[in-house]
C-alpha cells in the first residue's frame, strides 16, 4: 500500500447492483483537488443499476459472465492491466474474487461492507446485528485477503442500533455513512504510511 501515497490513483470499481457507493466514489474523483480517477467499472449483472452512472459519468464499464468463474476473472485481469488500475474498489460486488486472482494482481484491493469487522463477516449483517441485540453497529472499509472479511481494516464508522430499528431502517443508517466512509478510506491512504 505503500506506494500508493501522495499518487494520482486509477480505480476500478467493482459492483453487482445499485452502485450507490459507486456514485459516491465518483463524486469524490471529481472533486477539484481529488488525486483518484475512477477509470474503469467492473459488473457482474448487467441489470446493476450502477451501471447507469457508468454511461452518465462516460466512465469505461465492462459486464463481466461470471458463469465460469476462472474465465471472468481472466478477463477482468486482462482489463485492469489494459486502464492501468493502480487499486481495485469492491462495492456491493457479490462475488468472491480467488486467491489466484488476489494474489496475481499486485496492488491493493480494498471492500466496503455493512457492520463492524470482525463482526458480522458475510450477508444478512444488519438483521443479525438487531437479533443479536447490539447497540452499535456500522460499515467498514477494509483491504481484500483471501480470507472473507478479514484484511486489514482501514476505516470503520459506528452508528448507534435504537430499538425501534428495523433491517431497512438500519441498512439505510449505515448506506449513508458508507458513502463518506469510502471516499475517507481512499484519503488516508493517500496521506499515510501507517497501512
Ligand atoms: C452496501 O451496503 C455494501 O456495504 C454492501 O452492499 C451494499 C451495496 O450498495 N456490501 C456487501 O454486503 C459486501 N459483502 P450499493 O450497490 O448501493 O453501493
Amino acid at each position: 500500500m505503500e506506494k500508493l501515497i501522495g499518487r494520482n490513483l486509477n480505480i476500478s470499481v467493482f459492483i453487482s447492483g445499485r452502485g450507490s457507493n459507486l456514485l459516491s466514489l465518483i463524486k469524490y474523483s471529481k472533486n477539484k483537488n481529488s488525486k483518484i480517477k475512477i477509470n474503469l467499472i467492473i459488473s457482474n449483472n448487467k441489470f446493476s443499476k450502477g451501471l447507469e452512472f457508468a454511461k452518465k459519468y462516460k466512465i469505461k464499464h465492462f459486464i463481466i459472465d461470471y458463469s465460469k468463474e476462472k474465465q471472468a476473472e481472466h478477463k477482468i485481469y486482462g482489463y485492469l492491466k489494459k486502464n492501468k488500475i493502480d487499486l481495485i474498489c469492491l462495492a456491493g460486488f457479490m462475488k468472491i474474487l480467488s486467491p489466484g486472482f488476489i494474489k496475481k494482481f499486485k496492488n491493493p484491493i480494498l471492500n466496503i461492507h455493512p457492520s463492524l469487522l470482525p463482526k458480522y463477516k458475510g450477508l444478512n449483517t444488519h438483521i443479525r446485528a438487531i437479533e443479536n441485540k447490539d447497540k452499535f453497529s456500522g460499515a467498514t472499509v477494509h483491504v481484500v485477503t483471501p480470507k472473507l472479511d478479514s484484511g486489514k481494516i482501514i476505516l470503520q464508522k459506528k452508528v448507534r442500533i435504537l430499538k425501534s430499528d428495523t433491517e431497512k431502517t438500519l441498512a439505510k443508517k449505515i448506506l449513508k455513512i458508507e458513502h463518506k466512509l469510502y471516499p475517507a478510506a481512499i484519503e488516508k491512504i493517500l496521506k499515510k504510511s501507517s497501512l
